[in-house]
């Protein structure tokens, strides 16, 4: 299967057929199947779906994140920068994620040593990556805790992580992933634990670094967020990618029934006080995804064959794609 393809020439990451499964008490279930994407450079690619279906362990099996056990990649192959991430050795690795590749995680203590004071952890990383004085470190590492909205800095630097809240650790770790200029940042959740302004300057500082170049891979519960950061959209339902496309095809026309359904869930200002719209049902247990689509159930317009054959990425033209036999039936 063709991964998506994007506006800006060569990928700076492709994923191809990217499988995750994981082994519990309960069974082995696989977490995310089959995944295709490209990112080009400077891109910003948006990854939505409702909670469980995916999204973080993609993020976490591309960078080859999963814990193992109770998880693994059973296949799937990753390039970035042409280099192919599957078969690179630790130390290799390592130093990717740390410079190339920054990840900001959704529980930002697990990206901080508890150990150390705050500005140590973050000259360290500075000194890693860049031939600078130890002195020049600490205060382009300074200077970053203000950018990222941390009120006095300097006094900040000399803190331990617990003494800081919990946004304000957010904001310690947007500093560090976003410092080094990364090639690619893959940003889970990124702000869910910051107040509406800062969001918004965190954003801001987000794109004006992708002037640089930098990609994004942002996974979010937000639409509003995706329209506002991303060119591209990518949406997972129930471990699989279900529908691909640039942002103005995936809100103006979306082709899979899924994602005209979360479209239907974000609030709108024109629609006054009227109820919001859930889609009906609740995502299956991994443990119970049926055959053939895994949407059939929730589906308006299920017929025979969504339960029968699992559906392919069908072509929609424009660089769209949606995983539903109603694409198939209308060229019929
Ligand atoms: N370490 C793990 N062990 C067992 N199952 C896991 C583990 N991590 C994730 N899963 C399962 O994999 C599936 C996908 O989870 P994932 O965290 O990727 O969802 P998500 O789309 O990121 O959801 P959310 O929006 O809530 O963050 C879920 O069924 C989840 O329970
Ligand atoms: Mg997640």
């Amino acid at each position: 299967m063709a991964g998506d393809q994007n506006v800006h020439g060569q990928s700076l990451l492709s994923v191809r057929n990217l499988t995750v499964t994981f082994t519990t008490d309960d069974g082995r279930f696989k977490a995310a199947e089959d995944i295709c994407m490209d990112i080009g450079r400077g891109e910003s690619v948006g990854l939505v779906g409702e909670s469980g279906c995916g999204k973080s362990v993609t993020a976490l099996g591309l960078t080859r994140l999963i814990p193992n056990p109770p998880g693994c990649i059973e296949s799937g192959t990753v390039l970035f920068d042409g280099a192919d991430i599957m078969s690179m050795d630790t130390a290799a690795l390592r130093k990717i994620r740390g410079n190339a590749i920054s990840m900001i995680f959704q529980e930002p203590l697990s990206a901080l040593s508890p150990l150390h004071r705050i500005g140590r952890q973050l000259a360290e990383a500075v000194l890693l990556h860049r031939r600078i004085s130890k002195k020049e470190a600490w205060r382009f590492a300074e200077d970053w805790l203000r950018k990222v909205g941390i009120p006095d800095a300097g006094e900040r630097m000399h803190s331990y992580p617990y003494q800081l809240s919990g946004g304000m650790q957010q904001r310690v770790m947007i500093a560090m992933a976003l410092m080094l200029e990364p090639a690619l940042i893959i940003a889970d959740e990124p702000t869910t634990a910051l107040d509406v302004t800062t969001q918004a300057q965190i954003f801001d500082l987000t794109l004006r670094m992708k002037q640089n170049f930098t990609s994004l891979l942002l996974i979010t519960h937000d639409m509003g967020v995706v329209w506002e950061m991303c060119e591209r959209v990518i949406v997972m339902y129930a471990s699989r990618i279900v529908e691909t496309g640039s942002r103005e095809a995936i809100f103006e026309h979306p082709a899979h029934p899924y994602t005209a359904g979360l479209l239907e869930a974000i609030p709108r200002l024109s629609r006054g006080r009227q109820r919001l719209k859930d889609i009906p049902g609740q995502v299956p247990s991994p443990f119970n995804y049926p055959k053939g689509c895994h949407f059939q159930a929730r589906c308006p317009y299920a017929f025979e064959r969504c339960r029968r054959e699992t559906p392919p990425l069908f072509d929609c033209g424009g660089g769209q794609k949606s995983a539903c036999f109603l694409m198939d039936k209308a060229k019929e």
